[in-house]
C-alpha cells in the first residue's frame, strides 16, 4: 500500500513511519521539519498548507495517514491563531487536494482532548457534565469538578467514543475541528476515515525542553537538568499514559481498518493503555526509573487543564485488533 505520511519527523510520526515500512507499506514521509537523524524511510520538507505541494504528494496514495500538527496546550492566547493555521487551515488544505487526487482512505491523529473534562456521575443526579473549572476554586485547592445541579463531588469515569465533544482550550478545538473536516471529507467522497483519540503519548524521542510538550516530557527534561517534576494540583489528577509504540501500532491497525469502514464515514477511536494513573504516580515512575530526585507536589494550576480524563481502549480492541502493551512502569525503563 502507498501511504503518504503527513508528520514524519515527529515524535509520533517518526515511530507510525518505521512501523509502517516494516509491516510492508510504501510509505512517503512528508514534514515541515525533515529531520535527517531518524531511522525509517526518508521524509521530504513540505508544508500541509501549501496545495500544489500536497498535490503533487498525494498522485497515486491508496491511504493518507495525517500525524502533521501543531501539539501542546499553547502557552497563551497569541498561540491561537498558530493552531487553527496550522491544524485547521492545513488539514483542510489538505484533505481538499486528497479528494481531488482521488484519495479515499484517511487516518487521523486526534486527541482526547476533544472529550474536555471527562465522564463524572454524581450519587444523587447520575452522570453530570461538570462546567470549567474556576480559577477562584482552583486558587483555593479545590481541583475536583462538582455537580453542576448540587455541587456534591463527583466520581470520574472512563470516556467512550460516544461521549460528547467539550474541547477547553485552542489545541482542542482545533483537534475537534480537523475530525469535522474529515467527516465532511468522508462523507463527500465516499472515503473512510479513522481518527485515533490518543491518550497521553511518552517515549523516546519526545520533545523536549518545550513548554508545548506533555506532562512526561516535561518531567523528563526536569530530570536530565537533576531538578525534581513539578507536579502540579495535588498530583491525584488522572491520565492515561500511553507508549508510542503503542500508538505506532495503532496507526498501522487503522491504515488496515479503513478498508473495511462503509464508504462515507469516520471511526473514532480512544488510543490508550486502558491502565490510568495518577500524574503523582507518573513523576515518581519517572523519579525512580531516572534515578533523580523525588517530585515535589505544587498546588500550582493551569486553567486549561481538564482534571481527570481516562479512557475506555475496548472499541479499538474490537474493531481494530488494537491492544496497548507496554505497562508505564515498563515504559518509562525506555526513557532512561
Ligand atoms: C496532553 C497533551 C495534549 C495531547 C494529550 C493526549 C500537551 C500540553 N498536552 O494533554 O496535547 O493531545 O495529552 O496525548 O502536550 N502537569 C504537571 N506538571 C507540569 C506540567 C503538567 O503536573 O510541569 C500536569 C497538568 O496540570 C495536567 C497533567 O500534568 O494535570 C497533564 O498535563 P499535559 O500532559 O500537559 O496535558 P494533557 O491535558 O494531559
Amino acid at each position: 500500500m502507498k501511504v503518504l505520511l503527513t508528520g514524519a519527523s515527529g515524535f509520533i510520526g517518526g515511530q507510525v513511519a518505521s512501523v509502517l515500512t516494516a509491516s510492508g507499506h510504501h510509505v512517503l514521509g512528508l514534514d515541515v521539519r525533515p529531520s535527517a537523524d531518524r531511522a525509517g524511510p526518508p521524509v521530504t520538507e513540505a508544508d500541509i498548507r501549501d496545495a500544489i505541494a500536497m498535490a503533487e504528494h498525494l498522485a497515486g496514495v491508496d491511504v493518507l495517514v495525517h500525524q502533521a500538527a501543531r501539539v501542546g496546550l499553547g502557552v497563551d492566547l497569541d498561540d491561537m491563531p498558530g493552531y487553527a493555521d496550522t491544524n485547521v487551515t492545513g488539514t483542510a488544505v489538505l484533505l481538499a487536494a486528497a479528494a481531488r487526487a482521488g484519495v479515499r482512505r484517511l487516518v487521523l491523529a486526534s486527541s482526547m482532548v476533544v472529550y474536555g473534562e471527562g465522564g463524572y456521575a454524581c450519587s444523587a443526579h447520575g452522570d453530570v457534565r461538570p462546567g470549567p473549572r474556576t480559577p477562584e476554586d482552583l486558587q483555593a485547592g479545590r481541583f475536583e469538578p462538582r455537580c453542576p445541579d448540587c455541587g456534591a463531588e463527583l466520581t470520574h469515569r472512563r470516556v467512550a467514543e460516544d461521549a460528547p465533544p467539550d474541547p477547553r482550550n485552542a489545541y482542542a478545538t482545533t483537534k475537534l475541528a480537523q475530525e469535522h473536516l474529515a467527516a465532511t471529507w468522508a462523507r463527500e467522497t465516499g472515503g473512510a476515515a479513522v481518527a485515533l483519540r490518543y491518550h497521553n503519548v511518552y517515549g523516546p524521542g519526545m520533545p523536549r525542553d518545550t513548554p508545548y510538550a506533555g506532562v512526561a516530557a516535561i518531567f523528563r527534561s526536569a530530570l536530565a537538568r537533576g531538578e525534581a517534576p513539578r507536579v502540579f494540583e495535588d498530583g491525584r489528577q488522572r491520565r492515561d499514559f500511553v507508549h508510542v509504540s503503542d500508538v505506532a501500532r495503532a496507526n498501522m491497525c487503522a491504515v488496515d481498518a479503513t478498508a473495511g469502514l462503509p464508504p462515507g464515514t469516520l471511526r473514532a477511536y480512544n488510543v490508550a493503555s486502558g491502565r490510568p494513573r495518577t500524574i503523582g504516580d507518573l513523576a515518581v515512575a519517572l523519579a525512580t526509573a531516572c534515578g533523580g530526585p523525588a517530585p515535589v507536589v505544587t498546588g500550582e494550576f493551569r486553567l486549561g487543564d481538564v482534571r481527570h480524563i481516562v479512557a475506555t481502549p475496548d472499541r479499538a480492541t474490537r474493531e481494530l485488533g488494537f491492544t496497548a502493551h507496554t505497562d508505564l512502569t515498563e515504559g518509562v525503563r525506555s526513557l532512561t
